[in-house]
């Protein structure tokens, strides 16, 4: 049995806003056997260096251009644009609407703004990419990334069956969020993704101060950086906890905290709020003893006075 050709996909997907995760996803698309009917964006330049890639003939800067055999019109502009799509959608002649589904994918809104489509016919619903489309990578480079991703999804019963159809086509899952977590669940990926970037940043500035003679990138940290987040998804973040703060050392974490605040004193309120967080996950692993807690707890907090009032400092 020829397995590829069994799995091909024989969707029809319209996109809407060529940014880099219409165009990535449209490319994960076509490469599954997908057809792309049209790449529409604000600008016809956007929309036809996208319709290039996705090898689709049409491409334009109106939303016209969407041919009626469209199975999945995927809005994949910036957010704040999403309900006028949707509304001006609604408005054409010409669209099949009662067979057609229609998503968007932000993060922060359901699908309930899609109503305008409801409202005609469509299965609607939203389909939220849980990966990062960074705007300096080109689309080539992230496409590889983008296949076995969640989206995360809210809509009607048929709207969520569409939901797991379009991701099938995507080899990727849904995991359903309830539309009334939504910004929770958003919060919760910029964690996944923005703050970690953050995190890295703050391993590449410290390291800065450790190598100021410029060579501090930060590739000797690759290995602890990959090894920790094998462990943590091999066991769980309490598991996979090691250091001074698991094992209760107030001297060590005492030392940290001055090197802190006197070589790199902008990042000690981050330092400080993350040890924090690393006490609250080492009592949740049963690492700590009560004495041992509220010793370390005691420091830190002496580190987020302001200056003139700082105390317990050694
Ligand atoms: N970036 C990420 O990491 C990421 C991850 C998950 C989900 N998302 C969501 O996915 C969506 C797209 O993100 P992105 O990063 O690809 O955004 P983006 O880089 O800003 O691209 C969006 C595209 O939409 C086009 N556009 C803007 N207004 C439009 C309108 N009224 N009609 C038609 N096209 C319009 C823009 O057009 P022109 O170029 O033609 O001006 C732009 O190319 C957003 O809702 C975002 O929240 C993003």
């Amino acid at each position: 049995m020829n397995r590829t050709v069994k799995s091909r996909v024989s969707l029809r997907v319209a996109i809407v806003g060529a940014g880099n995760v219409g165009t990535v996803l449209g490319r994960v698309l076509v490469e599954e056997g997908a057809r792309i009917t049209a790449v529409v964006s604000r600008s016809r330049s956007s929309a036809r260096s996208a319709a290039s890639f996705l090898r689709c003939r049409t491409y334009a800067d109106d939303l016209t251009a969407i041919p009626p055999e469209t199975d999945i019109i995927f809005i994949t502009t910036p957010h704040d644009a999403v309900a006028g799509v949707a509304s001006a959608l609604a408005r054409l002649d010409g669209l099949e609407f009662s067979r057609m589904g229609a998503c968007h994918a932000s993060g922060m809104l359901t699908a309930s703004v899609l109503k305008p489509l409801e409202e005609r016919g469509s299965r609607v619903f939203s389909f939220h990419p849980l990966q990062t489309f960074p705007r300096g990578f080109p689309p080539r480079r992230i496409v590889p990334l983008a296949r076995g991703i969640w989206y995360g999804a809210d809509g009607s019963r048929p709207g969520l069956r569409m939901a797991r159809r379009l991701a099938g086509a995507l080899r990727g899952h849904v995991i359903e969020i309830p539309p009334e977590f939504r910004e929770l669940y958003h919060a919760t990926c910029v964690v996944a993704s923005n703050h970690l970037t953050v995190l890295l940043s703050v391993v590449r500035e410290m390291y800065g101060g450790v190598r100021p003679e410029g060579r501090s990138r930060p590739g000797p940290f690759r290995p602890i950086i990959e090894a920790t987040i094998f462990n943590v998804f091999a066991t769980s973040p309490a598991s996979a906890l090691s250091g001074p703060v698991a094992r209760g050392g107030v001297d060590t974490v005492a030392k940290h905290l001055e090197a802190v605040r006197r070589s790199l004193p902008a990042l000690l309120p981050y330092f400080t709020r993350m040890t924090l967080e690393t006490i609250r996950l080492a009592v949740a692993g049963g690492t700590l003893t009560p004495e041992r807690r509220e010793a370390l707890e005691n420091l830190v907090m002496s580190y987020t006075q302001d200056p003139p009032t700082i105390g317990n400092r050694q």
